[in-house]
Parts: C-alpha cells; structure tokens; sequence
C-alpha cells in the first residue's frame, strides 16, 4: 500500500542532487554535482567510463552516501535518515535496472517481479493482480512460470523492468540497460522505459554510453571526472561526442 499512496505534487522535482561530492581515498569520484529531475521526466547520465556515473546512480538510491552534498527523494533529504529510513524509502520509492539484469535465478518471472510487492508486505490477491497486469503490459504473460535461465536476455530485460517498477516508485535508476541486448531488444527495452515512465510519470535516471537509449530522455547531464560538465537543458544530441562502447 505506501508505494502507491502518495503522488509527488506537480512542482516538486521526483530528484533534486545538489553538490554532491564523494572520494575514494584522496580520489575524487564526484565533485559538486548538481541536477534535478521533475516528476516523469527522462535524463540520460553520460560520460566517459570511471567519470563517476555509477556511484552518483547508487548514491541517488540510497544504496551508497555521499561524502556532502545533499540529495533529496520527493523533498526528503536521504542524508538525514537513518539506515533503516533509507532502507524504507528505496524500497517504497525507487526501483532499478541493471545490465546484467540481477535476477534471482531460483525464482520464476513472475516471482520475481512480485518480490518488490512482498518486502512492502502487499497482499496476495493485489500482488497477483498487479504481476499479471506489468508481465502482459512487458509482453511476457506466457512466460510468467520461466525462470531467468530459460529466457532470453531481452525477455529477462523486460521482466528487470516489471519487477523495478511493480510497486510504482517515483524514481526509476538504469545503469545500461541496453548495454547486454542487441539492438532489436535494446529498442524493445527502450519503448518500454519510455511509455512505462510516461504513463506513471516515474522519473527516470538512464546510465548510458547509447545515442538510441540518451534520444528516450528530455535531458542530458554529462559527467566528466565526477563533474557536469554540459548546462542543464542540454538537448543537441549532434554536440555529444560519445561514441565509446559499452563497457561495463
Ligand atoms: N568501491 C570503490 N572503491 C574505490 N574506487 C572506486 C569504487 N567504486 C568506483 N571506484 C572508482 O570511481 C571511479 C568512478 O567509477 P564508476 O563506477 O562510478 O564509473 P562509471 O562512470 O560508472 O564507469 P563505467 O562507464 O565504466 O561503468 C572509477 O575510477 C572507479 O575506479
Ligand atoms: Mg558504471
């Protein structure tokens, strides 16, 4: 029930980064970063490989913390929460995507879009209905009893993307999630990011090295040694350089 309760009014930004700063040692990884992200809009977070797009990705969902700077979710600053808060509001408040898709191999497609629902003690008959409902909507309802291992990765994909989204968070993180998919799927995945967050409008954070995945978002914060290095309201694609292949 909290996942669905409250809407983040109209004005409010879903994200709101602001000079976030994070070291390893005496490195510097991020170094003052400071964006926003309104309610169902798309940014692409871009940059060269090691300018710091992961860590800022686990400090915006609270799996990691920076070193200052402030970061808040739906107005709340995730630096004043405790852990188990923190803990608390990502699960009710963000889902996310990775590359190599991360799911639990000993649970079917269906189960493991519904584990999200069961951590925020859902009840049954509402969970079922809700899993049903995202494996027709990512085209996979017949293959609600597979297991990871017998799907393809673009059907494990989708099914990344039902279970990030199955409790309605108001932040959606993808770390590449194109970057292990051929192109035929790789579009598939994006179509799908693209309605999906239109349709609930979830805020999405995409990490990519793609031109095709960075054209599904409104915006583009750019990262260069930990620091943005484009305006906000970027929209020239022609200006990116990017063209390095996915990594990691
Ligand atoms: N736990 C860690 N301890 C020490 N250094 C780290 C740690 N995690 C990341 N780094 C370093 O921080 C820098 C940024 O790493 P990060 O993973 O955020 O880069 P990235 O932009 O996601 O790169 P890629 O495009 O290759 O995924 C890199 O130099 C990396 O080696
Ligand atoms: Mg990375």
């Amino acid at each position: 029930m909290p996942a669905a309760a409250t809407a983040p009014s109209a004005q409010a930004p879903s994200l709101a980064v602001s000079a976030v700063t994070k070291a390893y040692g005496s490195r510097r990884v991020l170094d003052a970063v400071s964006f926003t992200v309104a309610p169902g809009e798309r940014v692409a977070l871009t940059g060269p490989s090691g300018s710091g797009k992961t860590t800022l990705l686990n400090c915006l969902g609270g799996v990691d913390r920076p070193d200052s700077g402030e970061i808040r979710l739906l107005g709340e600053r995730l630096d004043s929460l405790s852990a188990e808060a923190l803990n608390t509001l990502r699960r009710e408040r963000v889902g996310t995507i990775f590359q190599f898709f991360h799911l639990l191999p000993t649970l079917s497609a269906a189960e493991n879009i519904e584990l999200p629902l069961q951590l925020l003690h859902v009840p049954a008959a509402e969970r079922a209905a809700r899993v049903d409902a995202l494996l027709g909507r990512v085209g996979l309802r017949e293959r609600a009893s597979a297991l990871p291992s017998q799907l393809s990765g673009g059907e494990q994909q989708r099914v990344a993307i039902a279970r990030a989204l199955i409790h309605r968070p108001a932040l959606l993180l993808a770390d590449e999630p194109t970057g292990n998919l051929d192109s035929a799927n790789g579009d598939t995945v994006l179509a799908l990011l693209r309605e999906l967050t239109d349709e609930t409008r979830t805020a999405l954070v995409l990490v990519t090295h793609s031109e095709e995945a960075a054209a599904i978002c409104q915006r583009r914060v750019r990262l260069r040694d930990g620091r943005v290095v484009e305006p906000e309201g970027q929209s020239d694609r022609a200006k990116e350089g990017e063209s390095k292949p996915a990594q990691s």
